[in-house]
């Protein structure tokens, strides 16, 4: 009795770890520094459209999409026309220094994995 309900124990522990993992592996760990440096949460948050569409919305919207990582990581960086309203992002300068190409990368990255 007692061995059956510890196997259930660790069944369940088991899954729950598995789920842990899972969601570790789906999203990127938030580059905070980065994302703080930048102030993205400023106007933009996960799941909410604030100031600015959600990370998810903007993930939902190009997954799939062809070379929309590249034009974004451009975006990010050089600014561009608005896709989601009239307000268009403010440059790197205007939320807090430059912005490489490098960094770009990572951000829209994380983006992407929400
Ligand atoms: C001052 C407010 C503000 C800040 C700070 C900000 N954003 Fe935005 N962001 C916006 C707005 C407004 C839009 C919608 C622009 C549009 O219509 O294309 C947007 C759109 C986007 C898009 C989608 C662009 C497109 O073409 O669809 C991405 C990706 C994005 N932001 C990422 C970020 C990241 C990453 C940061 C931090 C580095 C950040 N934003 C910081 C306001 C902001």
């Amino acid at each position: 009795m007692i061995r059956a309900r510890l196997s259930v124990l660790l069944v369940c522990a088991c899954s729950v770890l598995l789920a842990t993992s899972q969601t570790a592996l789906a999203q990127r760990n938030e580059p905070t520094e980065l994302v703080d440096q930048q102030h993205c949460m400023f106007c933009h948050t996960s799941d909410a459209p604030f100031l600015a569409p959600s990370f998810h919305q903007i993930a939902d919207r190009y997954r799939g999409v062809p070379n929309a990582t590249a034009m974004l990581e451009h975006k990010l960086r050089m600014g561009g026309r608005a896709h989601w309203g009239d307000m268009a992002m403010p440059l790197p300068a205007e939320r807090g220094g430059p912005l490489s190409a490098q960094d770009a990368h990572t951000l829209i990255e994380w983006v992407m994995s929400q």
